[in-house]
C-alpha cells in the first residue's frame, strides 16, 4: 500500500479535444478514473492534480513529503522542456518519480527532445499514448513492492 501522486501540467486538462492526432481522444477525467481503478486493485491510494500554473505545480511537489507521498507520476507537459524550477523542486524532495509523455517527444520538434527532469527520474515513458500512465502506475507498484 502506497500513496501515489499523479501530476499533470499545462494544457493536459484539454486531453481528448486537444490535438487528438497527437494526444488521442481520451479525456483527462477518463484517464484519472482508470488510474484510480487500477490503483485500488493494486492496493494503493492515488491522488491526482492538474494545473496550468507553474507555481501551483511547484507547491504540489514541495508539499508531497508532508503529504506522505511514496511515489510521483508526472506528465510535466511543456515544463519538461523549460522549467529549471520544477527540476529544482524534485531535487529538493526525496521521492521517486516517473516522467510520462503521451507522445514520443523524441520524434517531434527538437525543443521537445530535452527534459530538465529526466535525469532525476527513476524512469521515463513516452510515445505510448495515455496508456503510458498505466505503465507508469504498474512500474510504481513494482517499485513500491520491491522496496517494502
Ligand atoms: C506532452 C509533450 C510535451 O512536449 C507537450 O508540451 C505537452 C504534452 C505529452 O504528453 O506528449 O503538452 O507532455
Amino acid at each position: 500500500m502506497g500513496r501515489i501522486l499523479v501530476l499533470n501540467g499545462p494544457n493536459l486538462n484539454l486531453l481528448g479535444t486537444r490535438e487528438p492526432a497527437k494526444y488521442g481522444h481520451t479525456s483527462l477525467a477518463d484517464v484519472v478514473t482508470s488510474l484510480q481503478q487500477r490503483a485500488q486493485q493494486l492496493g494503493h491510494e492515488l491522488i491526482h492534480q492538474q494545473t496550468n500554473a507553474e507555481h501551483e505545480m511547484l507547491e504540489f511537489v514541495q508539499q508531497a513529503p508532508q503529504q506522505k507521498i511514496d511515489f510521483i507520476i508526472i506528465n510535466p507537459a511543456a515544463w519538461a522542456h523549460t522549467s529549471i524550477a520544477l527540476r529544482d523542486a524534485f531535487a529538493a524532495i526525496n521521492i521517486p518519480f516517473i516522467e510520462v509523455h503521451i507522445s514520443n517527444i523524441h520524434r517531434r520538434e527538437s525543443f521537445r527532445h530535452h527534459s530538465y527532469l529526466i535525469e532525476l527520474a527513476e524512469s521515463g515513458i513516452y510515445g505510448c499514448g495515455v496508456y503510458g500512465y498505466q505503465l507508469a502506475l504498474q512500474a510504481a507498484d513494482n517499485f513500491l513492492s520491491t522496496k517494502s
